[in-house]
């Protein structure tokens, strides 16, 4: 994938949907042109739909309910995976660049009748100082954000300024094979597992119909 910026134009719009298992169904624009936030990658997919599972109420993460639980998204993108978890109950700021931030509010505002906990957008760039996000939240969620070099050192840090030991970060990316993809896999890793602890949640502990071979979904605490 690369780290392409282009505009998403408002009339290139068009729907992605997500139906939860209580049969609600939530729906999110996307960019048919724009950068990769504006469009929803399937890592964010099999997320959101592992937030809804009892194996992850389950999974001694310290999140047995979403209900007001307080919860960041770092790379939100469309904002799929942040709503799902303001759907359910929680308290999410879903953080993004400044370009993403049209795009998140307009999905919030159109999920708000499902929304039972609360959503806002916010400009959080990694590296950058995110003291006004602190405390550290229960839960920072991560889709498909390990893609670019340059960003590899930012997002450790951001990680590790964003979590407490109590926090429980959840990340999901497409594992991919081509260009410098593995290569940005394997530094983002050596950086990460210097301050965090990670374990892989297998297929059969994810949603037993959105999980797939290459997207791998891992939980990470920070060391102590
Ligand atoms: C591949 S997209 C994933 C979007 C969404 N999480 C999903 O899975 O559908 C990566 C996201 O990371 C965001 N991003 C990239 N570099 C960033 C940075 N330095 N600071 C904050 N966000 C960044 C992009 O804007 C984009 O929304």
């Amino acid at each position: 994938m690369a780290n392409v910026s282009e505009q998403c134009v408002e009339d290139t719009y068009f729907i992605r949907e997500l139906e939860k298992n209580d049969g609600s169904v939530v729906k999110v624009n996307q960019c048919l042109k724009g950068d990769v936030g504006h469009v929803v990658w399937d890592a964010a997919i099999v997320m959101a739909k592992y937030l809804e599972t009892d194996a992850f109420l389950n999974s001694g993460t310290g999140v047995s309910s979403w209900t007001s639980k307080k919860v960041l998204e770092l790379g939100a993108g469309t904002g799929i995976v942040g709503i799902v978890a303001a759907t359910l109950g929680a308290h999410v700021i879903l953080t993004d660049l400044d370009d993403l931030q049209h795009l998140l509010q307009k999905n919030i505002a159109e999920n708000q009748a499902l929304i039972t906990g609360s959503a806002t957008a916010r400009v959080l760039t990694w590296g950058e100082d995110l003291s006004h996000f602190l405390p550290p939240p229960d839960v920072v969620l991560l889709a498909d954000c390990i893609y670019y070099d340059q960003s590899v050192e930012p997002l450790v840090d951001t990680l590790k300024a964003l979590a407490g030991v109590k926090t429980s970060v959840i990340c999901c990316y497409e594992q991919r094979t081509e260009g410098v993809n593995p290569e940005v896999e394997k530094r983002f890793f050596e950086l990460l597992l210097k301050h965090f602890q990670s374990e892989e949640i297998p297929p059969d502990k994810q949603d037993p119909e959105f999980n797939s071979p290459d997207i791998r979904l891992l939980h990470l605490r920070r060391l102590t």
